[in-house]
């Protein structure tokens, strides 16, 4: 015998819906003095509520009810109100729920059933139905000659290397060979795979050859050997066990962006290690150079300080009693995990050896209610009676730039980040600080006055400043987000990752800076990839279908002489993880739309197509099937 409690839309417009939640209880006992825990990422409208009250923090709710007993075989119902976009997928639902009594979680299970929608989409995509590439090849060299004939690799085969820059590239096609196709080259035998040095080519270039005479790669950098590697793998036909195939061909292929990353969101769930490092080697799969690695927010802190021990023993975990509140999932446990500096210089390294950089971000000054959590005698200023309201519903996520301890505080880290992260750039975050932050706290007012400032955007330019300059003296170039040049403090060093919109990526490339696109609305994968309810995923900056996906083109109304096209390095796709939970839903979020992203990343306009695309993307997935990447079915 359980709980059972019931969600459902009663009506809804573009900006307000109102919602009935009913709770049965179908055990034999009555409750007394009872509550309701419940997870959502909606804000409720306190005074909305009905047949009760209700506490919000961040995703985490309580319900009290007016009338404090639940006969057993009773339900209690209430109503609430939001003032956001309606809800269109199963996952909008409530994520967890977990009754009290008398404060405490009782042991009955609670089930939740689906929401029921008012007007959910319906339609699944129907992709075209095409036959499957042989030259199954993501994302598509810019130049490809194929001839009759196939080579093939056998027991004998060896790996010859005549290129010192050619070392780890060669271990890690070794390795994936053992790993994909159950193939191991001999120490000694015939030199089949050459890597070759090639000093014509430029960084990321690189020649593949397949003739009778064996497989040749050539490069002039290591992370071009890498693309030389990845191009091969997918190449690679299994005829038995022992015995693989490759087509004659000659492959000339450099990159179209210079900077090609994934940003993995580790906070809001925690990814472990391996977890990480399985992602990083897909990346290496695709072309991609770089892993942003979200490490800090609101719900966790995850890298190991040894200046401040606190952040990841107290801000690693969340659940109730403890400083952070549950959020998104695990109601009725202590949730967590955070990466030890042994742990982080293994993922570099090992990213390293696949031709990709690290990029480590510290969310400031937003973001930051772990921090204040772990740190609250350097981080709370407790004469700060300011109200705001963050996107994700907390008050008192925000560091002050008034504060000594957040100078020490960011200093300190910085200086261990700075250490532990060969990368040139270091993520500082400074996105989704809100309206209100800071008018109330009379230290910021003072330090505000002293400098003139006239905004609250400028008091968070002045420690962003100050976090560039730290980074400068460490060796290190600051990039953010958007709202890192809002206030006008900081250098045109810094380079902006645009992710609201194309508009701020433009207008920051105008004044000056270099640019990173992520936009939202074609590069999130935590957007549900389809419009049927089912799907699982958000919503709020688009929908985004497999050929959305394929179909960004950055700056397309830009013509391509434009000087302005220089100043953008590259994109990025993200992966946010609030409802990211388990590895299955990782790949399914992930695949295939990240192998459309690298072609967006890789491949130059001339040479992309969607229809081309799809075909090759069919002859690709018995190679995703082989890894047991378990990936959306595009053609289900
Ligand atoms: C972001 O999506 N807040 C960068």
């Amino acid at each position: 015998m359980s709980f059972r409690v019931e969600l459902a839309v009663l009506s809804e417009h573009k900006h307000y819906c109102r919602f009935g939640l009913t709770v049965h209880n179908l055990t034999d006992q009555g409750l007394s003095n009872w509550q309701l825990q419940f997870i959502t990422d909606r804000y409720i409208q306190p005074d909305s509520f009905t047949n009760g009250s209700i506490k919000q923090i961040g995703s985490f709710c309580t319900v009290t009810p007016s009338d404090d007993l639940l006969s057993a075989n009773k339900h209690y119902y209430c109503e609430f109100s939001i003032g956001s976009m309606p809800l269109r997928f199963y996952s909008d639902g409530i994520k967890d729920a977990l009754i009290l009594v008398e404060g405490k979680a009782i042991t009955s299970p609670v089930t939740l059933t689906p929401i029921i929608l008012a007007s959910p989409y319906k339609e699944r995509t129907k992709l075209p139905v095409v036959d499957a590439h042989e030259l199954a090849l993501i994302p598509m060299p810019n130049k490809v000659e194929q001839s009759d004939g196939y080579f093939t690799l056998s027991a004998s085969s060896q790996i010859t290397l005549q290129a010192t820059l050619a070392e780890k590239a060669a271990t890690w096609l070794q390795e994936e060979l053992v790993r994909i196709f159950g193939f191991s080259s001999k120490a000694i035998g015939q030199s089949d795979i050459l890597f070759r040095n090639n000093p014509t080519l430029d960084e990321g270039a690189y020649q593949l050859t397949v003739s009778s005479s064996g497989i040749r790669l050539e490069a002039a950098s290591s992370v071009g050997f890498v693309h030389a590697g990845a191009t091969l793998l997918q190449l690679i036909r299994s005829e038995t066990e022992s015995v693989l195939v490759v087509p004659y061909i000659k492959i000339s292929d450099s990159p179209r962006f210079k900077y090609r990353g994934m940003m993995l969101d580790c906070a809001r769930h925690f990814h472990p290690i391996e977890r990480v490092k399985r992602l990083i080697n897909q990346l290496a799969h695709y072309k991609f150079n770089t892993f942003h690695w979200h490490l800090t927010d609101d719900e966790g802190w995850r890298l190991e300080i040894k200046a401040f021990p606190q952040l990841t023993s107290v801000g690693a975990y969340r659940g109730s009693g403890t400083p952070l509140e549950p959020q998104y999932s695990h109601l009725n446990s202590i949730y967590g995990g955070f990466y030890t500096q042994d742990q982080v210089k293994e993922v570099i390294a090992f990213a390293e050896d696949r031709g990709i950089t690290v990029i480590p971000e510290i969310d400031i000054p937003g973001h930051c209610r772990a921090a204040i959590k772990s740190l609250p005698e350097l981080l709370h200023d407790p004469e700060d009676k300011s109200q705001y309201h963050s996107i994700q519903h907390y008050n008192d996520n925000i560091l002050s730039p008034a504060l000594p301890g957040t100078y020490e505080f960011l200093d300190k880290v910085l200086e261990e980040v700075a250490e532990l992260f060969p990368s040139k750039w270091v993520h500082i975050g400074a996105d989704e600080v809100p309206e209100g932050v800071w008018i109330e706290s009379p230290s910021c007012q003072k330090l505000m006055a002293k400098h003139g400032y006239q905004s609250a955007k400028e008091l968070q330019g002045h420690l962003l400043r100050h976090a560039e300059q730290k980074l400068r003296t460490l060796g290190k170039r600051m990039v953010g987000w958007e709202e890192a040049q809002h206030g006008n403090k900081v250098s045109k060093d810094t380079v902006i990752y645009s992710w609201l919109s194309e508009e701020a990526a433009l207008n920051c490339a105008k004044q000056g800076f270099d640019v990173i696109l992520q936009p939202g609305q074609s590069t999130y994968l935590d957007m549900t990839q389809d419009y049927a309810p089912e799907e699982p995923g958000v919503d709020w900056a688009a929908v985004i279908p497999l050929e959305n996906a394929y179909r960004y083109e950055p700056l397309a109304e830009i013509p391509d002489g434009d000087p302005i096209r220089k100043r953008i390095l590259g994109i990025q796709c993200a992966l946010w993880s609030e409802i990211i939970i388990t590895q299955q839903r990782m790949d399914y979020m992930i695949f295939p739309r990240l192998t459309a992203m690298a072609e967006a990343c890789w491949t130059d306009k001339a040479h992309r197509s969607w229809e081309g695309y799809l075909s090759r993307l069919k002859g690709h997935l018995p190679l995703l099937d082989k890894q047991d990447i378990q990936y959306r079915q595009p053609w289900k």
